[in-house]
Formats: C-alpha cells, structure tokens, sequence
C-alpha cells in the first residue's frame, strides 16, 4: 500500500471511528490514536521522506489536510457531547424507553419522631427551644442540685472534654440529657413557662437493644402558680395517648432525679400478642420506660431566682427513639444510626 492508498485507509477508518465514540473519554482516546506521538496520522506524516520528490508537495498537503480535518472534528464533538450535558453520549436517545425515577430523600425517622413529639406538644401550647450539646459542669449537674462529688452523678457516665484554657478539667462536657436547659431558660426568662427541648446527649455507656452513646432526649418544663402533679400526669398521659392510641398501657413509679421531687418513670406496655409477639422483640420485658418525670426540685427554683412557695412546676426528659421502636415495632435502637437504607427506606 502507498502512502495515498494509507491516507485514504485511515480517512476512511477515521470516519467509522467518530461514529462509535460517542463520549469525551473515547474521543480523547482517539485524538491519541490518531495525532499522538505514534497515532496514524503522525507516523503517515514521517513517511515523506519515502516519497518520490514530485509527489511530495501534493502528499504533504493532503496529509496536513486530514490532520487538520480529524483534529477538527474530534474537537467539534466534544464540545457537543459537552453542551449536551451528557459527557457519555450524544447523539443517541431512545425516547421508547422507560423514565428513570430519581431517588428520593426523606427525613431521618429520629428527626420525624422528634417533631411529631414536638407538634404534639405545641398543640397542648408549649414552645420549642433548643441548647448547646457542648455544656457545662455547672448547668448539666450543679443547678440541677447535683453538686460536685454528688453520688448522684453516676447515673449519667459522663463524656469530659479536655479544655486547655480551664484550670477546672471537669467542667465542659457532651450534654448527658437535656435537662440542662431546664436552668438554662428558668436563668433568662420569668414564669409562666411551658417549653419542650429536644436536643442530642451523649453517655458512656455500653450500647444494647434499647440503649445508645449517643441519643436524642425531648425535655419539657412547666413553671407556673398553682402546678401540681395532676398536671404532669394529665399531660404526660394526653402524649401517650396521641402517640400510641388508647390500647396501650401507661405506667408510672416512683424514681428517683436530684433535680425533682417527687420524682418518676414513665413507662408504655410491651405485651405480647396473640402470637405471642412483642412490639420490641428484643427485649423481654412487660414495660419500656420512655421517660424520667417530676415536681421541679425547691433547690432548682431557688437556683434560678424563683420563690418555691410561689411558683411550682413540673419536668420532663423522654427518649424519641425508644417511643418510635414501641410504637413502629424497631427491636433495635442502633438500627437508628447504623446508616442502613434498608432501614432508613421503610420511613421514607
Ligand atoms: C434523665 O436523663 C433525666 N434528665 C430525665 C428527667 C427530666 C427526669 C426531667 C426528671 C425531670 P434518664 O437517664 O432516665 O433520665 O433518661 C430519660 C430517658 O432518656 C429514658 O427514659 C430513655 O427513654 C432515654 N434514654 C436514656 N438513656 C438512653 C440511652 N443510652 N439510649 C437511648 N435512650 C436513652
């Protein structure tokens, strides 16, 4: 084959090439194979001086001519493959096929448990607020008549931290519930006050079916003249009903939180079946306790400036995600964080 015979040989090749290539990876791969360092039309163009002198000028045009045509064309179409959009194809659509559904997102079952919680108390006339994660010693355990070596403070396996600038190492850590924003608010603001907190703790603790390090607690307080038990059970019982429906069983005891008196668990029926099933499987227990509750302790009044003879109230801390396994049957509170879809999917 002559050089003219090899010319027309790789414009003809060329053209079956451009069709195929129908993404900006292929035709990069043939601006290589044809004007790279070894491509076909490099090494055609070192062949001239294997040409007859005569046919040079004529060989050296046409062979310049392809080069300039294909590097223009690979050009051209990579700029249209770009425009569409489409780095991997471009001219080629087949409307006969089915759409594609796009994936959709959807809150993470703690958050939409958390806000139905929260709708429900904003109905019964409460106000969300929220606090830092990041405490300290004083507002997670002191103003909550919890003072330093109180025996009290094993009940929540504390995580420190470290804060170079603090003479006393003890004295900011993860929140352990959201309590602390009992005295945070009471500090800043007057009675009456009705507000529900939720917000993420964190505990050292070993993880098991219905406990994790790291959970999210929805705290309530109620602070006015005249507050009284009735009031903490009328409402304590009135979200239980919404939340699980008139079957389930609600239980209180007595228990014991330094920063009440007197002080609560709540408690919601773990029965089983007529199959002899229970909603949390993992746990073979009759009861769940879902919250810690009480009358707001006198100290914890006299703590933010308020006179205990002249205002009462009651509190609350509750664990959203333990009241979402009770009611949607979850046998695992780590199924929560474990970042499985095919958990996640079924709350979509
Ligand atoms: C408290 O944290 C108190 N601050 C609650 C309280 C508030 C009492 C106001 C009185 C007045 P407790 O440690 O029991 O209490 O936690 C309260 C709720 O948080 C529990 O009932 C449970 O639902 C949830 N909880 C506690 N620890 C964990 C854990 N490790 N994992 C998941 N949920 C938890």
């Amino acid at each position: 084959m002559n050089v003219f015979e090899e010319l027309a040989q790789i414009q003809i090749e060329f053209q079956k090439d451009l069709k195929l290539a129908l993404g900006v990876e292929q035709l990069d791969y043939l601006k290589i194979k044809y004007m790279g360092r070894s491509g076909l039309v490099t090494n055609l163009l070192r062949k001239i001086s294997s040409v007859q002198k005569e046919d040079r000028p004529k060989f050296g045009a046409e062979a310049n001519k392809l080069k300039s045509e294909i590097s223009g064309l690979i050009s051209q179409k990579i700029e249209a493959v770009q425009d569409s959009g489409d780095s991997k194809t471009v001219d080629y659509l087949d409307v006969t096929l089915p759409g594609r559904g796009s994936v959709v997102g959807a809150l993470h079952p703690t958050t939409q448990i958390v806000r139905e919680i929260c709708d429900i108390f904003v109905s019964l006339g409460f106000s969300v607020i929220e606090g830092p994660e990041i405490e300290f010693d004083k507002y997670n355990f002191e103003m909550l008549n919890i003072p330093k070596g109180h025996p009290a403070r094993d009940m929540w396996s504390t995580m420190w931290i470290e804060n170079p600038n603090q003479t006393d190492t003890n004295s900011t850590l993860l929140r352990t519930h959201t309590s602390p924003m009992q005295a945070r608010f009471m500090e800043t603001n007057s009675p009456p006050i009705r507000i529900v907190v939720p917000g993420k703790c964190y505990r050292y603790e070993a993880t098991d079916a219905t406990h994790e390090w790291h959970f999210y607690q929805i705290e309530g307080l109620v602070v006015d003249k005249g507050i009284n038990f009735s009031n903490l059970k009328g409402t304590l019982y009135e979200f239980a009903k919404r939340v699980f429906g008139n079957d389930r069983k609600v239980r209180f005891r007595c228990d014991y939180f330094p920063f009440v008196e007197p002080g609560v668990d709540m408690s919601i029926s773990n029965f089983k079946d007529s199959e002899g099933n229970r909603p949390i499987k993992g746990r073979d227990e009759d009861w769940i306790e879902i919250l810690g509750a009480g009358m707001v302790h006198p100290e914890v009044l006299r703590g933010v400036g308020y006179d205990p003879d002249i205002y009462t109230g009651f509190a609350f801390g509750m664990g959203p995600e333990r009241i979402s396994m009770l009611r949607d049957g979850i046998d695992d509170i780590r199924h929560f964080y474990s970042n499985d879809l095919r958990f996640l999917g079924q709350f979509v």
